[in-house]
């Protein structure tokens, strides 16, 4: 996933914007290229791989520029290579960008520059950025502003971008549409950066652009107005996330970190939740849409991979404690897809970050048919946080790593609530029973230290079935969504293929598949459905050899 950072100021701006990069790097990239305005002209260098081989190749530079922008790249057009890596410019290097985001139109766009006689070095959609904001600009006759507004309404796609002009050094150009990019506002001084992760121990005051918006940023000033240059008025908001939070406090890795931190984080989305007296779930954050709710006959959950089949989970769980009809549905598909809407239908959108491309593009939707719409988020003040009717925050601190383990369990647990709340205003549940639940969430925390404190005994499992190439992991129920977060995991950090599976499906098919080189995993607690899934536990075993756990 690509970063970004912009600085504009009166200090260097070069080890801000390393500093800052670097704070993003556990985002995955593959490249990665800085432009600063000097006083002698444009500084610019990019470099293949990690971060610090652009740091080497600048270390010995005197750059003095206050004014620059970096960027880390996940190839997406054009492979890992320094001419793709941004920061992209037009015929005359003048303009510099770095973009987060997909030009859709670009090809169309490229053409019609081509034929202009612009002439393009990279295989990059942004490029194309670059050459219409230098048409747009007519010879710098034109505001950079102006000319960047120009441009924005030629592009169909999303965009976070970053922009200088070499012969403009006092400014800083910012835009988004529906790729993160949050403004930092520091004494004298202005930051630009797709996660605020990367400006934090600069600045605690940030402002969340919206879709559509540009921001003119110099050392005293800011201007902010929509693509027509209708001015919008921001007020910066605090962001309360620790610096600690931001790091790795002694673990090797973020996910490991934040693995240790479930403890922590399902007591902070529990916290000041729980009515232990009364029997209730206390979300202060749906209190505005009580009445609406009442009158909820559906209920939509969407969200993409983890946050998905947390929704996945609540679906179940709702459904067991009221009596409204749930749908999960990817957000990928919802958005596109012909969906039966129904009169008094509610919309539950999750998300970690709050700025999911296709989440957010699902809660367009949903608004354009006048659902109520619900955000289950983390990041405060993130887009989806700001778009949805109302919403409850997970309060888990930042998931840097990119692989989603506390915010999933954090998910689950504030849809569990919900379902409570629901359950309690519709009669579905007694305050006996929401107690039951609520000391049953209660122990969850010191239950999931003591798995962690296994730590080296689950290394020791780890290692036994590393050589594997292929998984199954199989569950019933509460335990399916969770089964296929299992495989997702073990898919995304260790690159080895693994499939969720509703348990009763393996005997339809896929289990043709298994053998003695491809152990299955069996979420099988001792439950309602205990007898069922031992029975294929016993199945599997007989018939393939398969090594089960
Ligand atoms: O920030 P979001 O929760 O909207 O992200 C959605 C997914 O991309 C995310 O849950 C992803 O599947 C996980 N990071 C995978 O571990």
């Amino acid at each position: 996933m690509c970063g970004i950072v912009g600085y504009v100021g009166k200090k260097k701006a070069l080890p801000i914007l390393l500093e800052g990069i670097k704070n993003l790097e556990y985002r995955g990239y593959d490249s990665a290229g800085l432009a600063i305005i000097e006083s002698s002209g444009i500084f610019a260098e990019k470099a293949v791989g990690r971060v610090s081989n652009l740091e080497s190749r600048v270390k010995n530079t005197s750059s003095h520029g206050s004014l620059g922008i970096i960027h880390s790249r996940w190839a997406t057009h054009g492979s890992p290579t320094e001419v793709n890596a941004h920061p992209h410019t037009d015929c005359k290097s003048r303009f510099f960008l770095v973009h987060n985001g997909i030009i859709e139109n670009y090809g169309a766009l490229k053409n019609a520059l081509i034929s202009n006689g612009h002439v393009f070095v990279s295989e990059t959609d942004t490029e194309v950025l670059a050459h219409l904001i230098e048409e747009a600009s007519h010879d710098g006759r034109v505001v950079l502003e102006d000319a960047v507004c120009k441009t924005l309404l030629r592009v169909k796609g999303t965009y976070g971008l970053a922009i200088i002009d070499a012969k403009d050094p006092g400014k800083l150009i910012a835009a988004r549409n529906f790729s993160p990019l949050i403004v930092g506002v520091g004494r004298g001084e202005y930051f630009v950066a797709s996660d605020a992760s990367a400006i934090l121990r600069h600045t605690r005051r940030v402002i969340y652009l919206n879709d559509g918006e540009v921001a003119v940023l110099t050392p005293k000033s800011r201007r902010i107005f929509n693509l027509q240059k209708k001015s919008v008025r921001h007020h910066s908001e605090k962001i309360e996330w620790r610096t600690e939070a931001v790091q790795k406090g002694g673990f090797p890795h973020f996910m490991l970190k934040e693995i240790f931190e479930e403890p922590d984080a399902l007591l902070n989305s529990i916290r000041g939740r729980i009515d232990m007296k009364r029997g209730i779930a206390v979300l202060g954050g749906l209190t505005g849409i009580k009445e609406k709710l009442t009158n909820i006959r559906r209920i939509i959950i969407s969200g993409m991979g983890t946050a998905y089949l947390a929704g996945l989970l609540g679906k179940y769980i709702i459904e067991e404690l009221t009596d409204i009809p749930v749908e999960a549905e990817l957000a990928s598909e919802f958005r596109h897809r012909k969906y039966i809407f129904q009169k008094n239908e509610a919309a539950v959108f999750i998300s970690q970050s709050g700025e999911t491309a296709d989440t957010l593009a699902a809660l367009q939707k949903a608004k354009k048919h006048e659902l109520l719409t619900l955000g289950v988020v983390n990041v405060v003040g993130s887009t989806i946080a700001r778009e949805t009717d109302a919403g409850v925050y997970q309060h888990i601190g930042p998931e840097v790593s990119v692989a989603s383990t506390k915010a999933f369990l954090s998910q689950v647990i504030i849809l569990t609530l919900f379902a409570i709340a629901l359950g309690r205003e519709r009669k579905t549940v007694s305050a006996k029973d929401a107690r039951k639940i609520f000391l049953e969430m209660k122990k969850l925390p010191k239950a999931i230290q003591s798995i962690l404190n296994m730590n080296e005994a689950i290394k020791e499992i780890a290692k036994k079935y590393a050589p594997y190439r292929n998984f199954l992991y199989l569950g019933r129920g509460y335990n399916l969504p969770a089964a296929h977060e299992g495989a997702l995991k073990l898919k995304e950090i260790s690159y080895v293929h693994a499939e969720g599976m509703a348990a009763g499906e393996m005997k339809h098919g896929p289990i043709a598949m298994i053998d003695e080189q491809f152990p299955t995993i069996f979420i099988a607690p001792k439950d309602s459905v205990y007898e069922k899934n031992i029975s294929n536990i016993k199945e599997i075993k007989a018939r393939n050899k398969s090594p089960t756990m």
